[in-house]
């Protein structure tokens, strides 16, 4: 990370106004100059155009604005961007590969696990952050996972079923 400070007529270096940072989000290299104060958040959906990273409470309760950094689950509303400096964001964009649905995308289409789908790219990289860890889940280990993210359509059990069934849990 490159800070970029500002000097005082007197030539006292101030507070860095601006970061140069450098991270890989979805397999590219990015480099970018930002505000220390910018989350992660809104490097990705305002100076990427990543949006489908969504923003809802802004304070870490309902796990929309979930991606990994460096394969682990962080809130992105949170996180300040300064600190994925070095880092591999993976990001909701970063599921599909060569034209083809991630499995888990797949699996929350024929659950029907997503209605609004508001809550959706959350509960995907939370869910991918455990099967990468876990490829085989329990029932009891998946709804623990995922509490911290919340969805106002579905009523959770489409999604448990989406994640079990990438699991191989036959419900
Ligand atoms: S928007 Fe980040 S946890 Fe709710
Ligand atoms: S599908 Fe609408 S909030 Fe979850």
């Amino acid at each position: 990370m490159t800070e970029i400070a500002e000097l005082t007529p007197d030539g006292v270096a101030q507070q860095p106004r601006a970061l140069r940072i450098r991270l890989v989000v979805n397999g590219n290299e990015v480099e970018r100059t930002i505000e220390p104060r910018i989350t992660l958040a809104e490097l990705l959906r305002e100076h990427l155009l990543l949006t489908g990273t969504k923003l809802s409470c802004e304070v870490q309760v309902c796990g929309v604005c979930t991606v990994l950094v460096d394969r682990r689950p962080v809130s992105s509303c949170t996180f300040l961007a300064a600190d994925a400096d070095g880092c591999a964001v993976t990001t909701v964009e970063g599921l599909a590969s060569a034209g083809e649905l991630h499995p888990l995308q797949e699996a929350f289409v024929d659950k029907m696990a997503a209605q609004c789908g508001f809550c959706t790219p959350g509960f995907l990289m939370m869910a991918l952050a455990l099967l990468e860890e876990n490829p085989h889940p329990t029932r009891e280990q998946i709804a623990e996972h995922l509490d911290g993210n919340i969805c106002r359509c579905t009523g959770y059990a489409p999604i448990l079923e989406a994640v079990e069934s990438v699991a191989g849990i036959t419900p």
